[in-house]
């Protein structure tokens, strides 16, 4: 059935591109088109310090180092802070970071397998989302006002502003001798997952981006989406989005891109979207469709996007033998310890060296 409905979608094809340098060359233009049309500008990068605040060498029965760190900087004339929390593997060589876009703070999350994510040699960064910006219509508090003014169409949401303090998070990791700068990666779940995929769009320093039942406005195509639409997400989530998108509420035909440019931004880096088989809010084909749709922009770099076209991995089944990695998870709306798995056996294979 939903292979049937697959076959009759139809998505507007990436700007027309014949190489790497002809591809790299329309970055900046499809990045202009992403902030002006969905999620706003993206504030530019400025300069961070780090502020170790809290400290335990012995974690995880001594097999890790916790740090809770200040990330500090100043923009437009205003300082801004957020704390980010650090667990680093005790091991005697460098570690890939997951800067982790989470909903709650503490590190012992049913969400978060931090003991099963650290023993397999990975460092974690945990951004709490709130800490950063809260998840409503105050723009006054957190990074808030970096946003400007909010009547201003392309002023950005609070999905840039949380992918804001995950690359700001990077340049903070990227500091640290133990951190893998050739492995980072960003992971975020459902509104997290859409930052994640903004931030991985933007940042070219994270080798892997990671999107968990991102759906609407995330991973999924916005034209003939089943579940939630462009509409619905906008009156309820305005604040998440540049003004101006609510504008295509019911027109999605109208935007002058879909979210598969979102993925293809990636390219030729590695995209793994992970979908849930019940999860019809978010809507596993509309996710399958954008990370087929993206495909063509790892062919410009003669490298395989998504492997396997022609229908929908079975529940439980993973096509993750190409840069993009896309699995179908059977059960509900959550980012499950399956879904880390496949995640971390994923970056096991193809790390880069
Ligand atoms: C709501 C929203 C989704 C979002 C989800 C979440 O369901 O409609 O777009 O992904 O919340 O963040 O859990």
């Amino acid at each position: 059935m939903l292979n049937e409905l697959l076959k009759s979608r139809t998505v507007p094809p990436l700007p027309l591109a014949s190489s790497p340098a002809e591809w790299e060359a329309l970055r900046p233009e499809m990045l202009k088109a992403l902030q002006d049309n969905i999620y706003g500008r993206m504030p530019a990068a400025v300069p961070v310090t780090a502020k170790v605040t809290e400290t335990d060498d012995t974690f995880l029965a001594n097999r890790a180092i916790y740090e809770k760190v200040t990330i500090s900087f100043d923009y437009e004339g205003r300082s801004y802070s957020f704390p980010v929390q650090v667990i680093q593997p005790k091991l005697r060589r460098k570690v890939p970071y997951f800067v982790t876009l989470s909903f709650r703070e503490p590190v012992f999350d049913r969400y978060l397998p931090a003991e099963e994510i650290i023993s397999r040699g990975f460092g974690i960064a945990i951004v709490h989302y709130k800490s950063v910006a809260g998840d409503d219509n105050d723009f006054e508090s957190g990074l808030g006002p970096m946003a400007g003014d909010r009547t201003a169409p392309d002023a950005p949401g609070k999905i840039a502003l949380w992918a804001y303090a995950a690359s700001r998070t990077a340049d903070y990791l990227l500091t640290r001798p133990e951190c893998d700068a050739k492995n980072l990666i960003v992971i975020g779940h459902s509104r997290l997952g859409k930052t994640a995929l903004v931030c991985g769009a933007h940042d070219e320093r994270f080798a892997f981006v990671i999107s968990n039942d991102s759906g609407c406005s995330g991973a999924a195509v916005t034209r003939g989406k089943c579940g939630e639409s462009l509409a619905r997400i906008t009156s309820v989530f305005p604040y998440w989005f540049a003004p101006r998108y609510a504008e295509f509420a019911g027109r999605e035909t109208e935007l002058p891109l879909d979210q598969h440019w979102l993925l293809a931004l990636t390219a030729p880096r590695h995209l793994l979207v992970g979908s849930a088989v019940e999860d019809t809010w978010a809507d596993p084909a509309s996710e399958f469709l954008s990370c087929r749709a993206a495909s063509p922009a790892w062919a410009l770099y003669g490298l395989p996007g998504l492997r396997s076209f022609d229908r929908l991995p079975v529940p439980g089944e993973k096509y993750h033998d190409g840069y993009i990695g896309y699995h179908l998870r059977p059960g509900a709306h959550f980012m499950a310890r399956t879904d880390w798995c496949r995640y971390m056996d994923y970056i096991a294979a193809n790390k880069n060296k």
